[in-house]
């Protein structure tokens, strides 16, 4: 066996719970792909959440630069679930949490770009057929290998699971490696590895509460993906859902003709839009989303099951607005983009 084929065994501290970690995976994702329920967010070495402290053995964090990693934290030997390569047998404290368990357990597949096109002026959908099957849960997200990228890149499926198809809704970041790859230099017809599903902001299917989905910006993606599978949901049959996409200018406003598409639309789901920069030609709210939501339902958000995604300002918005109108944390579900 050559190294770059070991596997090596992570044993959780105090417990009698082990797992591999073979090359080219880390810690986090290797514990998640055996089902062991460890605690993670963004999966891209930003949140923090994945941290762990390492008992025996030595790993290595392929990005060391990581802004979820502190110098404290690496006076105190934690680390970064998803950015460490252990280099041998570890030992590691880490608490696992049940509500990190994976639905679908993660798996890295073959994904060939097969088509794409323009949602925006700057977001645009692209399509990849799998050599493997990847179930996911409306909302869950994937990690795209790029070449030439450091690291992974973290896209919410647009899509619902279905044969061997992946859907995601990408807004090009000016100067973004990962974006300037895909925009510009993945051909039609080019492979690329893509790993998952990971995230918590799934789909609740056995909640009976009207749904109010969130979305800013490029967080279009996972909130489609739940209204598609809602909407069409035995399960949900009579949940209303409310959809409010923020943009900000009208230029930006998308979504309405893919929930247009939905059964139930202007009945049981329903559409509105906000821009924060308003043009003279928009007839429509202005203001963001989180005034939006609050405006149109205030404490009746109570009542509500609420997803939301987009960028890290309209995040913070939501979640000060949903705390101070005293939401229940237990029905408000999100994973943050970095
Ligand atoms: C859970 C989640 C879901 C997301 N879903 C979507 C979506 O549906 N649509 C969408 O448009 N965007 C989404 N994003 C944002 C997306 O992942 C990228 O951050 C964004 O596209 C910018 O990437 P970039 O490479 O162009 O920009 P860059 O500025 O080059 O890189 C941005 C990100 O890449 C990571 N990174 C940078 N350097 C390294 C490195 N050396 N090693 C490892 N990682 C590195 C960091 O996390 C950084 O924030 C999501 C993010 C998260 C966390
Ligand atoms: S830093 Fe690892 S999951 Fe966010």
């Amino acid at each position: 066996m050559s190294m770059d084929s070991q596997v090596h065994r992570i044993t959780l501290a105090g417990s009698d719970q082990s797992f591999g970690c073979g090359s080219g995976d880390v810690i986090l994702r290797s514990a998640l792909r055996e089902g062991i329920a460890f605690p993670y967010e963004c999966n891209v070495g930003a949140c923090g959440n994945c941290k762990f402290e390492l008992v025996d053995g030595e790993v290595e964090m392929v990005w060391p630069d990581a802004p979820g990693w502190t110098e404290r934290d690496r006076e105190r030997r934690r680390y970064l679930g998803c950015q460490s390569v252990p280099r041998g047998d570890c030992t590691i404290k880490m608490r696992p949490a049940a509500h990190y368990a994976p639905v679908h357990r993660p798996r890295r597949v073959l994904a060939t770009l097969t088509g794409r096109r323009a949602i925006t002026h700057d977001i645009e959908e692209f399509h990849f057929q799998l050599d493997a099957d990847m179930p996911f849960e409306p909302g869950q997200y994937a990690l795209l290998k790029l070449p030439g990228v450091n690291g992974q890149r973290a896209y919410s499926m647009s899509n619902i699971a279905g044969p061997r198809v992946l859907h995601f809704q990408i807004r090009r970041v000016p100067n973004g490696q990962g974006t300037g790859m895909l925009f510009d230099s993945l051909a039609r017809g080019a492979s690329i590895e893509v790993d998952g599903p990971y995230g918590m902001a799934y789909l609740r299917r056995d909640v009976k509460r009207d749904i109010l989905c969130l979305a800013g910006g490029s967080g279009l993606a996972p909130m489609i993906s739940i209204a598609r599978s809602a909407s069409t949901e035995p399960e949900l049959a009579g949940v209303k859902l409310h959809f409010l996409y923020g943009g900000r200018t009208p230029a930006d406003v998308c979504g309405r003709d893919m929930l247009e598409a939905l059964p139930g639309f202007g009945d049981t789901l329903r559409f509105e839009a906000a821009v924060s920069a308003a043009a003279n030609d928009w007839g429509g709210h202005t203001g963001f989303v989180h005034e939006l939501a609050e405006s149109m339902f205030g404490d009746s958000l109570r009542d509500m099951e609420i997803y939301f995604a987009g960028p890290p300002a309209m995040g913070q918005a939501i979640q000060r607005m949903l705390l101070a109108r005293k939401v229940p944390f237990g029905q408000v579900h999100f994973d943050q983009f970095y």
